[in-house]
């Protein structure tokens, strides 16, 4: 397992790239199944999820093909004929429960693993299972996996209302919806950009989804879909992260390359409120910080709101800011393993249930510390970048899930990190 050794006390500067989204990929991966013909997904990450989809997908017969160096993939379904994904891979990342949706409108049969606990709580799959009941299908439960059916192969179609709205969920019911017999509607859909990503490519494959980026999906299915040629999005995550993380020393001044400004939604401008200065073009953002942050409360909630994947980010570069503010997890109650962490860096962090208080400037000391989720793990290197001395983070392994070349990127834009063997 390996870690990351930290100097620092170093500034962002120069151009930082954001690379292909890691949560809007793994959807379109499981679409790529429904095409007739194979698909070509482009600005696709090397990433350790992508590489555990792309074996998922193979399970099943899928020929998988990852051109690395030009992050293309081409997913070729032609001899699908194991509809199934056992525990050994869903274990590993949760998405890939989307196969459910897939395998059930590719074979109208799909036997998969229930995905099983979360490092930050409990993450339930409730709404997947009755949205899909919702369109026909049968579904029952045999040690530990979930087993879908489409009564003549094919399902009828139906409607939902997901409460609360889940991201997974529209993806899992968009996707048996596409080859269902009659017309679905999704009502309370999440709006987030990856879902609009799915919808178009599914659209370019000849699926007819009406209602794109508002709460109400309507599908009207069809019997067959053809393979696409898709340009997954900049990650959006990744591009909010680097922000932030040049905000936290107030000598950087750093410009994230390839992000979609539309896509940060109200973060854009929670993010301005800080103080900083911020300079956009179509897919490039400048960032330069104020000599005082300003302390600015946040609350994740569903797009277009702060996203949650972004709120430990934000509650590290709190620490550096002047005041006291407080970060609130709405999707996610649990998320705060960061906290103790930030703690042991000397940060002024309290939690009293899904609200951490957090009080600044306080000088960050290195130490070593350790997360076992992805955002936390990231923010632990971003605390670490700007503390006093030398930061360990260890076990990695989950920033390798799902930022491409972290350190090599941070590096070549002024930070002193280096990946080490535990
Ligand atoms: C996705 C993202 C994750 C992000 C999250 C919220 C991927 C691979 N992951 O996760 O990075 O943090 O969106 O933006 O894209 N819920 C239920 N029942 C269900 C499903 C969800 O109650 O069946 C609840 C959840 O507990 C949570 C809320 O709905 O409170 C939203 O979760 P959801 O949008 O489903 O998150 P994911 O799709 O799992």
């Amino acid at each position: 397992m390996d870690k990351f050794i930290i100097e620092g006390n170093t500034p962002l500067k120069g151009n930082i790239t954001v690379s292909g989204s890691k949560n809007a990929a793994l959807p379109l991966m499981a679409a790529a199944l429904l095409g007739n013909t194979p698909s070509v997904l482009e600005n696709i990450p090397r990433l350790n999820d992508i590489y555990t989809f792309n074996n998922v997908l193979r399970v099943t017969g899928t020929v998988v093909d990852f051109n690395e160096g030009g992050n293309q993939l081409t997913i070729n379904p032609s001899n699908l004929s194991f509809p199934e994904s056992p525990y050994d891979l869903v274990r590993k990342m949760r998405a890939s429960f989307y196969m459910l949706g897939a395998l059930l409108a590719h074979s109208g049969y799909a036997k998969v693993s229930l995905p099983g606990g979360c490092a930050w709580g409990p993450r339930p799959v409730n709404l997947h299972l009755e949205g899909l009941k919702a369109l026909g299908a049968e579904i029952t439960m045999d040690k530990g996996y979930v087993i879908a059916k489409a009564p003549n192969g094919r399902l009828p179609g139906g409607n939902f209302k997901l409460e609360p709205s889940s991201v997974g969920a529209t993806v899992n019911i968009l996707l048996a919806a596409v080859k269902a017999q009659g017309v679905s509607v999704i009502r309370n859909a999440a709006r987030e950009p990856d879902v609009v990503l799915l919808c178009q490519a599914l659209n370019s494959m000849g699926a007819r989804i009406k209602g794109l980026g508002t709460s109400e999906l309507t599908i009207e299915g069809v019997s067959e879909l053809q393979g696409t040629t898709f340009r997954n999005a900049p990650d959006r995550i990744e591009a909010g992260t680097f922000m932030i993380a040049a905000a936290m020393h107030p000598e950087s001044d750093l410009t994230i390359d390839n992000i979609d400004p539309s896509d940060l939604g109200h973060f854009r401008q929670t993010f301005d409120q800080i103080g900083v200065t911020t300079t956009y073009s179509d897919n490039a953002v400048r960032v330069q910080p104020p000599e005082k942050l300003n302390a600015v409360s946040i609350k994740a909630e569903i797009y277009p709101g702060f996203p949650t994947d972004l709120q430990a980010q934000w509650a590290t570069m709190l620490t550096q800011a002047h005041g006291e503010a407080t970060v609130t997890d709405h999707i996610y109650y649990d998320r705060f393993s960061y906290v103790p962490e930030l703690g042991r860096l000397g940060a002024n962090a309290v939690l009293h249930e899904n609200t951490v208080t957090i009080k600044g400037k306080t000088p960050l000391q290195g130490a070593s510390v350790m997360s076992t989720d992805l955002r936390a793990s990231v923010s632990l290197v971003m605390a670490g970048m700007v503390a006093e001395g030398t930061t360990e983070v260890l076990r990695v392994y989950h920033l390798d899930r799902g930022y491409e070349n972290l350190e090599k990127k941070l590096n070549a834009a002024g930070a002193l990190i280096s990946r080490v063997s535990e």
